[in-house]
This record gives structure tokens, sequence and C-alpha cells, in this order.
């Protein structure tokens, strides 16, 4: 298991995959990495891959604001990284190759974080996550505990931005994630 830098570094150079190619930014993750809360999205979009930040363009803003309503502040309260560090062109679905050279760098990253509760958020990091055997729509708001960790899944922000019959689902599992976190905490 590599540290923080050494990880970093070795994302940084990477080119498992044909994504690194196209990329401004490597965009690794942000907020607290002693947090016990992680959220995983997809990949990058244009705002993330210009910044080197995720989360930041609108779907991220979406999601920050709703945490926040909630208390949940990214740079003391979780820490949020995607399946993928490289931006898909277009914004596409990351390929189920690129998916899975990227995969060991979160898993290094988890290990690193020893998080109690993970978000998937949307159907890409509930794939990859928890197995292709779930349903965002189904399953979304569930919770399952495997090696100690509680894993759940909500709503990808960007679908929100979409579809808005889908906010009051987000805003419950926002709720929920955000009872579990006290739980965590006392
Ligand atoms: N969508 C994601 O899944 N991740 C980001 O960082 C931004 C948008």
């Amino acid at each position: 298991m590599l540290k923080w830098r050494e990880l970093y570094d070795e994302c940084l150079k990477c080119d498992k995959c044909e994504l690194c190619k196209n990329k401004t930014n490597m965009v690794f993750g942000d907020g607290n990495p002693r947090s016990k809360l992680m959220f995983i999205g997809e990949a990058p979009g244009a705002d993330e891959d210009r910044t080197g930040i995720p989360f930041v363009g609108r779907a991220g803003q979406l999601l920050n604001k709703g945490l926040l309503e909630l208390n949940l502040v990214r740079e003391r309260d979780y820490y949020i990284c995607n399946i993928c560090k490289c931006r898909p062109r277009n914004n596409r679905t990351p390929y189920e190759e690129e998916a899975k050279a990227c995969i060991p760098y979160l898993r290094n990253q988890t290990a690193l974080i020893k998080p109690k509760i993970i978000v998937c958020l949307g159907a890409t990091a509930l794939k990859y996550i928890l197995g292709s055997d779930f349903r965002i729509t189904r399953d979304r708001g569930k919770w399952i505990e495997r090696k100690g960790i509680l894993l759940t899944s909500t709503f990808h922000p960007s679908a929100i931005l979409r579809d808005q019959s889908k906010k009051a689902s987000f805003w419950k599992d926002l709720k929920d994630i955000k009872q579990k976190y006290d739980q965590i905490k006392e």
C-alpha cells in the first residue's frame, strides 16, 4: 500500500488507460482525508478537469449545497473522489477497462482514509463499488455492511439537475447519511 504522496505521484504519472491522453489535470480527491465519511462519484467533468478538484461544477455545487444545509462541510466532514481520476471526453461514462485500471488507486486511497461510511454517487460508482447486481433506482438509500464499512448509494447530483422528480429521494438519502454520520461520530 502506498502512502499519500507516493499514491498521488503514481496517479499523476499513470498511463494505464487512454483517459490520461486528453486530461488537463488528474483529479485525485478533495476534503478531509481523516474523515469517516467518503463520497465516490464517476469521473471528472470539464470543470474538474480544468481545476483538478472533484465536484466543483454544477452537479458538485448542488451536492455541496445540500450537504452544507445538513452542516456537512467538505473540508471538515467528508472526503470526495471518483472511480476514475481523469476526464472521459464529452463526459461519457468511463469504459470498464478505464474504471478497472483506476480502481486500485481508489482502493489504496480508501485504505488510507479508513472511512466508516462510503456513499456511491450514481450508477457507475454503485456498479464498481457494490457490484453489477445493484441498481441505483431500486437500491439507492439501502445500507449494507462490508468489512466493517457501511455502504450506501444515492442518485448522482447530475441526475437531479436533469430530473427534478428525483430530488426528494436524493434529499432523503442525504439526511439518512447525515444521521448515520452523527451516529458513528459518537
Ligand atoms: N461528476 C462526477 O462524477 N465527478 C465529478 O468530480 C464531477 C462530476
